[in-house]
Parts: structure tokens; sequence; C-alpha cells
């Protein structure tokens, strides 16, 4: 068991109980990070819990069940933060759902979900958090995109996700604007295909639409790809970048 050292950052990832989220939990606790995690499901909660629990310090993950778009969850996770440790290093927000495939046939009720979801809460979060990110030396912020932000690619099949991601795109920008007078970066990081319970097991789908626009290797993009993208631009050496979003997608978005 790991002893958290001085100069572990104190993170907060949303949705870090799948996927990318979990990849990312797992890369912050090996750089001896302290990361607050949340979730809605409990069995995932658990799981992620006992995946972590004899390997790493009892105070270097906290998983919270809760919702983003809660305005009571949100205070409550940020009072927890205050009462904890008194500021905020780094921001993720990653967690984002995708609802139906399609255009014209999706609900309104799963467009709403959607943007609530991916776009409202990633502004709601970070503005509950400026306060506590104000307080560390080298705030960073990323938020969690696509390679679908960018153009409407026949192999992106939602329109509400490219929808509420290349809203999300101009959120970083806005936000970095609006931040950096404070210190505060605020980046995007854009993958290509990953392989996670987003995709709902579509193993075919997934590696069919890899294997037209991941121009560079014809394989899906792993949640540890999109944390060694994240790493870097959370660390020292993008100090200056700021209002970027990075693409990690095997040249998806190149044409
Ligand atoms: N997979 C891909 O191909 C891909 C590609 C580009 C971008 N992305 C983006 O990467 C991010 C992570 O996706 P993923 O593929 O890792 O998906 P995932 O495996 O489905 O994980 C999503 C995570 O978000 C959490 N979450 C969803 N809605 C939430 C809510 N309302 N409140 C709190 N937590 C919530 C989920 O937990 P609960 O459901 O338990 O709440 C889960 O932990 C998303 O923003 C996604 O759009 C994914």
């Amino acid at each position: 068991m790991e002893e958290l050292g001085e100069s572990a950052r104190i993170v907060c990832v949303s949705g870090g109980t799948s996927g990318i989220g979990a990849g990312l939990v797992e890369a912050f606790l090996d750089a001896g990070d302290r990361v607050y995690t949340f979730g809605r499901d409990p069995a995932r909660l658990a799981a992620l819990r006992s995946r972590w629990a004899d390997a790493v310090d009892e105070d270097a993950l906290v998983a919270l069940e809760g919702d983003v778009t809660d305005d009571g969850f949100r205070r409550r996770l940020v009072e927890r933060l205050a009462a904890d440790v008194g500021r905020l290093d780094i921001l993720v927000n990653n967690a984002g759902v995708i609802r139906d495939s399609g255009t014209l046939e999706e609900s309104l009720e799963h467009w709403r979900e959607t943007i609530e979801i991916n776009l409202i809460a990633p502004f709601a979060l970070t503005q509950s958090c400026v306060g506590l990110l104000g307080r560390a030396a080298a705030p960073v912020v990323i938020n969690l995109s696509s390679a679908c932000a960018q153009h409407p690619f026949v192999t992106c099949t939602s329109t509400s996700y490219s929808v509420s991601k290349a809203g999300l795109d101009m959120l970083t920008r806005r936000l970095a604007l609006a931040l950096g007078p404070r210190g505060i970066r605020v980046n995007g990081v854009a993958p290509g295909v990953v392989d996670t319970a987003m995709w709902g097991g579509a193993t075919d789908l997934m590696q069919e639409i890899s294997a037209r626009r991941h121009v560079l290797r014809q394989e899906v993009v792993t949640p540890a790809d999109v944390a060694d993208a994240v790493m870097f631009l959370v660390s020292s050496r993008a100090r200056l970048v700021t209002g970027a979003i990075l693409n990690v997608d095997a040249g998806y978005t190149l044409g």
C-alpha cells in the first residue's frame, strides 16, 4: 500500500467507474495522486473501491455515489473537497452518455438527457469547482470530447451526441478564455473509438468504424491511450497549453 506523498495532486474525475474514467483513475492513482470520483451505479462504485482497496492508501481514492446533473450532489462534492483538502488541482469532466443512433428518430427526452449530462453538467461542475481550483498552484480542467464533435461523419451515429460534444469544444475554449486570467488552464481531449461500455457490446460496429476511420492504425483506442494524453495536458510540460483540443483518434478526424 502506497503512502500519499506531499506532491500528490488533488484530482476530481466525473464518471470514473467505467471505461475512460476508470483508466484516468488508474493513471492518477499510479502517479501517486489523490482521486475523487463518482457515478450513479452503486455496483460499479463497489467494484472500483474493491479494485483499489489493497493497492493504495485509503485516502487516495474517494468514490461517491452521485449524478453530475444533480445540483445538490455537486454542492456536496465541493463541500467534501473543501473540508478534506481545501483545493482542487485537476478537474476532469469525463462522465458522458450516448443514447440513440440517428437524427430525426431520437426522442426529445433523450436529446435533453444527452445535452444535460454531456454539455450542461461539465459547465456546472466547473463553475462549482472554480473556487477550489483557484486555490491550487497550477490548476487544470480537462473536458472529454469526441472526434464526433469536429465533422458530421456518417460513422458518428448519434446527432445529439455529436452536437453535445461540439458544444463542449466551444465550452472548453470559452472557459479557457474566462479562467486564463485566474491561472486556470482548460483543455479538451477528443478520442476516436475507445473500447468501453458506452458501445454496449457492439464490438463488430466498433471494429468496423475503427477500420474505416483510424487511418494510422486500424485498431480501437484504449483508455490508457486517452489517459496518456490527459497526463501530458495536466503536467507542467503543457503549462502554456490552454483552449486546445487534443485528438487521440489515430487519424479519425483527418477526413
Ligand atoms: N467510448 C468511446 O468510443 C468514446 C469516444 C470519444 C469520447 N468518449 C467520451 O469519453 C467519456 C467516457 O466515456 P466511456 O466510453 O468511458 O463511457 P462509459 O464506459 O459508459 O463510462 C461513462 C461513465 O460516466 C458515468 N456517468 C454517466 N452519466 C453520469 C451522470 N449523469 N452522473 C454521474 N456519472 C455519470 C458512468 O457511470 P454511471 O452510469 O454509473 O453513472 C460511467 O462511469 C464520455 O464523455 C464519452 O462521451 C468516448
